[in-house]
């Protein structure tokens, strides 16, 4: 199995699906970099916005428009990758850190397409799973918290501290109301169904297309 070619076809099937006009949510990591040169080749007049200044750069770079998400407030697709996909279409994301503005951009989205290789692909999720927490009170939160490392990257482009959760997982549905409800959690990287249209995954030659729900 060659991981690489797996993420390259399933960034470049994501690619067709976008049409002129659209405004397009960029995610982030090694997956979505196959994804900018496949738009780039297609000469859409289409707007972004990007979930990192490391996708916003390369993006630029290759000719495609990224302006800034605070004034948009509505994007009709947005395409981005996973650590994990469940077969009931959990998510975990974060593994580049970028999981609070990547929830943002994809909840925004009429349509969020995930596209990932098939090492992705798990029977339940498991940790770690990503956290964003205020640096304000930040003991406290990990204390309170318990089972979390700090990870030893910069603070997220908000200012968060970048974290891992690293206990049992169970049912991510409990596990993500009890993050939501703990004061000093900025952003998880769990991601329910609800917010996932289609999972695009290179498998081989082959693209594989897993769908869920639509919001
Ligand atoms: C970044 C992410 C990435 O989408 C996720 O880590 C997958 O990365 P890659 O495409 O490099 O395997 O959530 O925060």
């Amino acid at each position: 199995m060659d991981v690489v070619k797996e993420k390259q076809a399933a960034a470049e099937a994501a690619a067709l699906l976008v049409e002129d006009g659209m405004r397009l949510g960029l995610g982030t990591g090694s997956t979505v970099a196959f994804l900018l040169p496949a738009l780039a080749r297609r000469h859409l007049d289409i707007r972004c916005v990007a979930t990192s200044v490391r996708t916003e750069e390369a993006a630029r770079d290759l000719g495609i428009a990224v302006g800034p998400f605070s004034d948009v407030d509505r994007l009709d697709l947005a395409i981005d990758g996973a650590d994990q996909v469940a077969p009931d279409g959990w998510l975990v994301k974060g593994g580049g850190a970028a999981h609070t503005r990547e929830k943002l951009v994809a909840i925004t989205a009429e349509r969020f397409v995930v596209i990932a290789d098939s090492t992705k692909l798990v029977d339940r999720l498991h940790g770690p799973i990503p956290l964003e927490l205020l640096e304000f009170g930040l003991a406290s939160t990990l204390r309170r918290l318990g089972t979390v490392t700090r990870r030893a990257v910069p603070l997220s482009p908000d200012g968060g501290v970048i974290a891992d959760y690293t206990g049992p997982v169970g049912d991510p549905a409990t596990l993500a109301a009890l993050l939501e409800g703990t004061p000093g959690v900025v952003g998880h990287g769990l991601f329910p169904p609800g917010m996932v249209s289609t999972v695009l995954v290179g498998r081989g030659r082959e693209v594989e297309t897993l769908r869920f729900a639509v919001h």
